[in-house]
């Protein structure tokens, strides 16, 4: 999860790392107090979870109280990038001397965590690394062993070199001991009263989540779809084709997503809607969630039911697709097409037979299921 500027500072400040003085504000009059409070000039910056603010106007120095009233007012309520801006963080002015770069990040690649840092910050970072990669240093970074802080500071100026590198090391102390895939900060920046973070952006772990308080859920985040499936802990992922697919266990699914986007390529579907593991249980409550916010994305146009009987029988998840359409009733508006496999899996086939819905079509095989879905998915559209 992206946490907002304000938030990064504050995990900043927990950990030493240098901010400037600051105070977020939700209303014109609350900046204007803000910036009496700071005295003399002050920065009055967007708080949206987006880069390029500063470009769309969302970063604006304002050189008194007065101003920073006025500043705040032009800002708050803006659309940055499709973000409503809604806070703003004030923020005192700092005389700047140089702007530089540092971020750590899970390089998934590599399977390890990279340093990177330039001293041309301030400036969107990928235009760097496109234009000059010689001015972006990479420092892999070992998880047990911890950064090597004066390697990353080595193309710092000599006078702040050891003062930029003191900084990394506590950015890494941010970002192993907050769990964070991402921690950067442009600019880093030489100011008259040393180096200073005057811009932060962490990405939080969602792995790690349960190990967190609560306090960054920001509940008007993300994909309303995925919301959903969050509440009823589904384990969900919207892609965007149109065909619809759910199965019992992470492994089958993937693999499930793989066969449909095979079969959707030769149909000229548009490929797999989403990922939905509902888990060893299969529950009639549990398809029923799972089908209802599959048939809430408007791009479905058939839905693909992958299960493999396990503890949980085939008759048991058979029993539960039955009772999901009932309990969904004119809300189940797709054809299904289920293929079951494994334990129980001739009762479990017999269910869905004398059930004869009508939405409901049983095929034997995952390969020759997701055709069916993929031919459905395009008679429907
Ligand atoms: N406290 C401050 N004092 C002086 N100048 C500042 C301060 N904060 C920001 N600036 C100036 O404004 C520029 C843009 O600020 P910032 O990096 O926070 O926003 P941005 O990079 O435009 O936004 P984003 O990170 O969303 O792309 C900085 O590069 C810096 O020159
Ligand atoms: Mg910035």
């Amino acid at each position: 999860m992206d946490l907002f500027e304000h938030e990064a500072r504050e995990l900043f400040e927990k950990h030493g790392v240098p901010v400037p003085r600051g105070r977020v504000a939700e209303d014109p009059a609350a900046a204007r107090a803000a910036a009496a409070a700071l005295g003399g000039p002050v920065v009055v910056k967007a708080q949206v979870k987006t880069g390029g603010r500063g470009k769309a106007g969302g970063v604006r120095v304002a050189h008194s109280a007065d101003d920073a009233e006025q500043v705040a007012d032009d800002i708050l309520g803006m659309s940055i990038k499709g973000h409503t801006v809604h806070r703003v963080l004030v923020t005192e002015a700092s005389e700047i001397a140089g702007e530089y770069y540092v971020s750590f990040l899970l390089d998934r690649a590599a399977r390890t965590f990279l340093a990177m840092a330039s001293t041309e910050g301030g400036m969107e970072i990928e235009e760097v690394a496109a234009s000059r990669p010689d001015a972006l240093v990479r420092v892999p970074v070992d998880p047990l062993a911890g950064v090597d802080a004066a390697a990353v500071a080595a193309p710092f100026p000599a006078d702040v070199r050891a003062e930029v590198a003191a900084v990394v090391e506590k950015l890494w102390e941010v970002f192993v001991a907050e769990d964070c895939t991402l921690v950067e900060v442009n600019p880093l920046a030489s100011t008259s009263t040393g180096i200073v973070a005057l811009d932060g952006k962490i990405t939080l772990d969602d792995n790690a989540s349960f190990r967190r308080s609560s306090a960054y859920d920001d509940p008007l985040a993300g994909d309303p779809l995925e919301r959903q499936a969050r509440a009823n802990g589904l384990n969900y992922v919207k892609l965007d084709g149109d065909i619809g697919v759910i199965g019992n266990g992470a492994g089958l699914v993937m693999s499930s997503l793989d066969v449909v986007a095979a079969a959707a390529r030769e149909a000229g579907a548009r490929g797999p809607a989403n990922f939905l593991d509902i888990g060893g249980g299969a529950s009639a409550g549990v398809m029923a969630d799972g089908l209802t916010v599959i048939l809430g994305d408007p791009r479905v146009r058939s839905v693909f039911v992958n299960v493999f009987g396990g503890i949980t029988a085939c008759d048991a998840v058979a029993t539960g697709i039955v009772r999901s359409l009932e309990i969904l009733g004119s809300r189940a508006t797709k054809p299904l097409v289920v293929r079951l496999a494994g334990n129980n899996v001739t009762a479990g086939r017999r269910i869905l037979a004398e059930a004869a819905h009508p939405l409901v079509t049983v095929v034997a095989t995952m390969d020759d299921a997701a055709r069916e879905a993929a031919k459905l998915a395009i008679a429907e559209g």
